[in-house]
């Protein structure tokens, strides 16, 4: 299956594959969803919410979002839109194939409680205008929930990540869009090398991992990238993730300062 390191296809998974990169990611992103979830429930007080889940890939964790209300889930990938409709389909969601880098796109999808979009941010082209959309999107009373990589990804992840936001470039950037955060939640996750090294070496799977040059450019030029990746490996004790997550609420922008970084730059770390 396509974008098998991009995204979790749950019922693909192998029974006793809750060891493997795809049953950590699962374990990983379900636990994103259920935060929101409970996040999101505790904000509306029971109140049924209109939700979207942008970047939605395979749609469990649209399910798991429809206990809050009628949630529509919107992805880029045809081919994860049409596994979420097979899989995750009830009378609350719906999913709909869309690019959450086309404004007019965007702008056509209306109006929410709640924008849920959770390992979004590092894919889009321009995090600053995608924020400022969520920050649109939402009706009086909404709320936002996202969640993006704490730790650097950008040099194994291109193409598919087009920046890490460490924590405190993430602070500015809810602050440039004009969000307060409510909420936090850490996540570390360890990943064993041996699993890593299957996953890449194995026959049948599409990772889609840089060429080595990329690698090594890439660390050229983030030299402490490297040494931390090293220790991560060696002393660390795996190949180590980390995601942040956050409740946002809107407020008026008032930091009015230049806030524009250019798409698809590394100016957020
Ligand atoms: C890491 S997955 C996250 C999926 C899901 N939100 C989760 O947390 O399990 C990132 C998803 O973003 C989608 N994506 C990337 N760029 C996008 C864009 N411009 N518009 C819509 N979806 C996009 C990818 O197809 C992929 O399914």
């Amino acid at each position: 299956m396509a974008g098998i390191t991009e995204r979790v296809y749950p019922k693909e998974i192998d029974a006793d594959g809750i060891g493997n990169i795809q049953g950590v990611m699962y374990k990983v992103f379900t636990t994103r969803y259920s935060v929101a979830r409970d996040w999101l429930r505790e904000h509306f007080q029971g109140r049924k919410a209109r939700v979207i889940d942008i970047a939605c890939g395979s749609g469990y964790g649209t399910e798991i979002l429809s206990e809050l209300g009628n949630v529509v889930g919107v992805d880029l990938d045809p081919e994860a839109v049409n596994y979420a409709r097979k899989n995750y389909k009830n009378e609350r969601t719906s999913f709909m194939l869309g690019n959450a880098d086309d404004a007019g796109f965007l702008k056509s999808l209306g109006k929410f409680d709640a924008v849920v979009s959770l390992a979004t941010v590092e894919h889009v082209a321009d995090a600053y205008r995608f924020m400022r959309w969520i920050n649109r999107a939402l009706l009086p009373g909404g709320a936002s929930v996202v969640c993006f990589p704490s730790a650097v990804t950008m040099d194994w992840a291109i193409p598919h990540h087009k920046r890490d936001i460490l924590r405190s470039a993430a602070r500015r950037l809810f602050r440039k869009t004009g969000f307060e955060i409510k909420r936090d939640f850490y996540q570390n996750h360890k990943l064993d090398i041996r699993d890593l090294i299957n996953e890449t070496t194995s026959k049948d799977n599409e990772i889609p991992v840089p060429p080595l040059r990329q690698w090594v450019g890439y660390y050229l030029t983030h030299p402490h990238h490297f040494i931390l990746r090293v220790y991560e490996i060696t002393i660390g004790g795996g190949v180590l993730f980390a995601d942040q997550e956050y409740l946002l609420l809107p407020v008026p922008v008032v930091d009015s300062s230049p806030a524009r970084v250019s798409p698809a730059s590394k100016s957020y770390e």
